[in-house]
């Protein structure tokens, strides 16, 4: 039989928990990554009553933190009468059975990841974003099914509750009813999803085909990209104070300065400890990151720990194999540090400039779109070449002075993608293939 539905006036109260394991190096401290994690919480509409920290020698095979540890956070749990505690790391789904085990049926036990994607799922626009989040989650949650995986049914859709819904055969637990339920949907939302994609990329491939460049936005989550491009394009974008407030790619068009026409596009941001899961999951939306022409890395100048978001960014755009585009560094919220130097970057490697801005203030729009036309000059531009066998010195040519993405020998020539600069791209038109 069915509960009936309790409606909760009051949010969630959740104890947060964070391991470092002695020697590690961490991007972020465990205290700085432990208050990015409060900041998810909220996003997430959880208040936070306490938190607990541990320094180990290893991660704990059973429990995560170590047993004694997990009894005294049983103990707090009780007396800050919290209702769930989240992990700052991603728990195995051996470390979700065992904690939930000691923690008993009252506590409910999530990690970074299921906050995120708890968020994702509450902020998705688009089909295709509800689509890929929910097929996210029911992934990561496959494994880690216990009878506390209904905690999700409350994503968009409500499609979590399906989930349950099944007949089940002779000798099946709920369980494993389940499991086979959620195979299914998983089966369902993957054949969904190709169809949006294939629809998208049809967008795409007309837009490369019209010739009109890509600027992609890129940056740490709440670095102030929607923002950013409201102030440029005069657009719309919901901008909040709050992680992960877009998770939709949103695309307009620009005028520059010059009169050239280029289309500006905001995307999902990034943040420390993103799951290559999840990575994988939201690739197809990324793509547009990784077909754009030049990319803005916007940054919080004004948030302490803005150096290791900027590498936190670079790691994720080097995981998702982002070619060599062209990248502007785009110091945001500099209205906020009057008379401060920006920070120094010990490398500015792969940066083509680096502009200071305040998309609130408007200060600095000009000097980015001056910036941004004059990056877009140089920009290498991308094709797909059919070379004939003797042309091997073109191939040679292409070796030394562009970025080969991929090769292959067919009976016609060789098929190269590459991204070149434009005089050589001028050149070598006549070899040019139209790609499906
Ligand atoms: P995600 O959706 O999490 O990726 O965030 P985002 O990078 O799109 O950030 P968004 O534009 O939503 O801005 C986040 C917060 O920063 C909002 O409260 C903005 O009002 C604020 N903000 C953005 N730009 C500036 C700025 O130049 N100065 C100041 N002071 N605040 C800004």
């Amino acid at each position: 039989m069915h509960e009936p539905q309790i409606i909760q006036q009051e949010p969630e109260k959740a104890y947060l928990v964070a391991v470092t394991v002695r020697g590690s190096r961490p991007l972020l401290s465990m205290q700085d990554s432990l208050s990015e994690l409060q900041l998810l919480a909220k996003t997430a509409g959880i208040s936070v009553v306490g938190q607990a920290t541990q320094v180990v020698q290893n991660i704990d095979p059973a429990t995560f933190v170590g047993s004694g540890k997990l009894e005294e956070i049983q103990q707090q749990l009780i007396e800050l009468s919290a209702q769930s505690v989240i992990f700052d790391d991603e728990l195995t789904p051996r470390h979700q059975r065992e904690i939930e085990k000691r923690l008993g049926e009252n506590i409910k036990v999530l990690d970074r990841t299921t906050l995120i994607l708890d968020i994702f799922a509450q902020h998705a626009q688009t089909r295709e974003g509800s689509l890929q989040v929910e097929l996210a989650q029911y992934e990561y949650r496959l494994p880690r099914l216990t009878r506390q995986w209904t905690h999700l049914s409350r994503q968009t859709g409500g499609s979590g509750s399906k989930a349950g819904v099944g007949l089940r055969g002779p000798g099946e637990t709920q369980l494993e009813v389940d499991k086979r339920e959620i195979g299914r949907r998983i089966s369902k939302l993957k054949s969904d999803l190709d169809g949006v994609r294939q629809h998208r990329s049809r967008h795409r491939q007309q837009r490369s085909r019209s010739g009109v460049p890509v600027v992609a936005l890129v940056g740490y989550t709440n670095a102030g990209k929607s923002t950013l491009l409201n102030a440029i394009t005069g657009a719309d974008v919901y901008v909040a104070d709050q992680l992960f407030a877009t998770l939709d790619p949103t695309t307009r068009r620009v005028e520059l300065p010059s009169g050239r026409n280029v289309v500006f596009t905001d995307t999902v941001g990034f943040i420390q400890k993103l799951p290559t899961t999840l990575i994988a999951s939201f690739r197809a939306t990324l793509e547009e990151v990784t077909e754009a022409d030049l990319l803005l890395h916007v940054v919080d100048t004004s948030h302490p720990n803005v150096l290791q978001h900027i590498e936190a960014v670079e790691d994720t755009l080097a995981e998702i194999d982002v070619p060599m585009i062209p990248r502007i560094l785009v110091w945001n919220k500099s209205d906020r540090l009057k008379n401060v130097e920006i920070p120094a970057l010990e490398t500015q490697e792969g940066y083509f400039a680096q502009v200071r801005v305040s998309a609130q203030t408007k200060q600095g729009l000009d000097e980015l779109l001056q910036t941004v036309e004059r990056a877009l000059n140089i920009a290498l531009k991308h094709a797909t070449l059919l070379l004939p066998y003797d042309r091997g010195d073109i191939l040679s040519l292409l070796f030394a002075q562009s970025a080969i993405k991929s090769q292959e020998h067919t009976p016609e020539g060789v098929k190269v993608v590459v991204q070149l600069p434009p005089d050589l791209y001028e050149r070598l038109k006549i070899y040019q293939v139209k790609t499906k």
